[in-house]
C-alpha cells in the first residue's frame, strides 16, 4: 500500500489525525499504525473510538484515541493539554474530520446546519491548528495535510454549506502554508475525490458502493504527504489525478 522508502522513514513519527473513529481518517489512521506511526486520533463515538485504538494495537503500535466533540470545540488550551498528556511533538496532523450538511438550494440552507458545518469543518479546525502548531514545530519535519472537497472550488448546486466551509478551510490551509514557510512544516490541501465511506453514502444514496473506490486507494498519497522526505509545499492535489498519473507510470 505504501512505497517502501517512504514506510521506513515514518517509523517512529507521530500522527494525530482528527476524524480516525471512521471513514478514511480510520483507514489512515489504521494503515499509518501499520507503518510504525504512533497514532493519536479523534472521534465522538465510544466504541469506534475503541474499535480503532484496538485495530491500532493489533497493528503493534501504541496510539491513543481522544473523544473531541468538533461542533462545540471552540478553545485549543484544552485540546493542547490532552494532546501533551500523549506527545510533546506532532510530526503529522490530518485535518481529515468534516460534515456534509444538507444538499438544498442555498437559499433554503437551515441556517443551524450551516454554522454547525463552519463550526465543524473551519472553526474547529482552526482550533485545532492552533492547539498543534507549538508541537508541529518541535518536529524536524511537521506534515499537515487539510483533507478538503473538489466541490471547495468547483461549484456544484445544493453543496451549499459543505462546500462554501471547505472553501473556507482552504484559505485557512494556504494562510498557514504561507505562515510556516521558512519552518521545516510542510501543508498541503488533498481533494480525496469520491470514496466509500458513510459520508459518500449519506450523500449520494442510490448509488452503488462498489462502484467508487474504497479509502484504500488514497493511501499511498497521504503518506508520500505525511513523510518527511515529502518537499511538497502549498500544493492542492486532486487523489483521483494522482492515483491515474501513478498507474500510468
Ligand atoms: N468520502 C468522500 O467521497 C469524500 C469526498 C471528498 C472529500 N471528502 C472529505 O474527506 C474527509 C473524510 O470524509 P469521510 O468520507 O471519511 O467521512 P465519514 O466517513 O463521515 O467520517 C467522518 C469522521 O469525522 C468525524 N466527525 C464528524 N463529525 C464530527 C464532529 N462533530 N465532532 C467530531 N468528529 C466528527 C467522525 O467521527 P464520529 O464517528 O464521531 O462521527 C468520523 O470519524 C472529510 O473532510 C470529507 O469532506 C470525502
Amino acid at each position: 500500500m505504501t512505497d517502501p522508502l517512504f514506510a521506513s522513514s515514518l517509523v517512529g513519527r507521530t500522527a494525530l489525525i482528527t476524524g480516525g473513529s471512521r471513514g478514511i481518517g480510520r483507514v489512515l489512521a489504521e494503515s499509518l499504525a501499520r507503518v510504525g506511526v504512533r497514532v493519536v486520533f479523534t472521534g465522538r463515538d465510544p466504541r469506534a473510538l475503541d474499535e480503532t485504538l484496538a485495530a491500532l494495537r493489533a497493528a503493534g503500535t501504541s496510539g491513543a484515541g481522544l473523544p473531541l466533540e468538533l461542533s462545540e470545540l471552540d478553545d485549543p488550551a484544552p485540546v493542547a493539554q490532552a494532546l501533551r498528556e500523549h506527545t510533546d511533538r506532532l510530526d503529522i496532523l490530518v485535518l481529515n474530520a468534516a460534515i456534509g450538511g444538507v444538499r438544498t438550494p442555498i437559499v433554503e440552507q437551515p441556517l443551524a446546519t450551516w454554522r454547525e458545518v463552519f463550526q465543524v469543518n473551519v472553526h474547529a479546525c482552526l482550533a485545532l491548528l492552533m492547539a498543534t502548531d507549538p508541537l508541529l514545530r518541535r518536529s524536524d519535519a511537521g506534515r499537515v495535510v487539510f483533507i478538503s472537497t473538489g466541490v471547495a472550488r468547483r461549484r456544484k448546486a445544493t453543496t451549499g454549506a459543505y462546500a462554501a466551509s471547505k472553501a473556507a478551510f482552504e484559505m485557512m490551509a494556504g494562510l498557514y502554508c504561507l505562515d510556516v514557510e521558512g519552518s521545516p512544516i510542510r501543508g498541503n490541501i488533498v481533494n480525496p475525490g469520491p470514496t466509500r465511506t458513510e459520508m459518500r453514502a449519506a450523500a449520494f444514496p442510490a448509488e452503488d458502493p462498489m462502484t467508487v473506490k474504497p479509502p484504500e486507494a488514497l493511501m499511498p498519497l497521504l503518506h508520500r504527504l505525511c513523510a518527511p522526505e515529502c518537499d511538497l509545499h502549498g500544493q492542492t492535489l486532486d487523489a483521483d489525478d494522482w492515483i491515474a498519473s501513478q498507474s500510468s507510470r
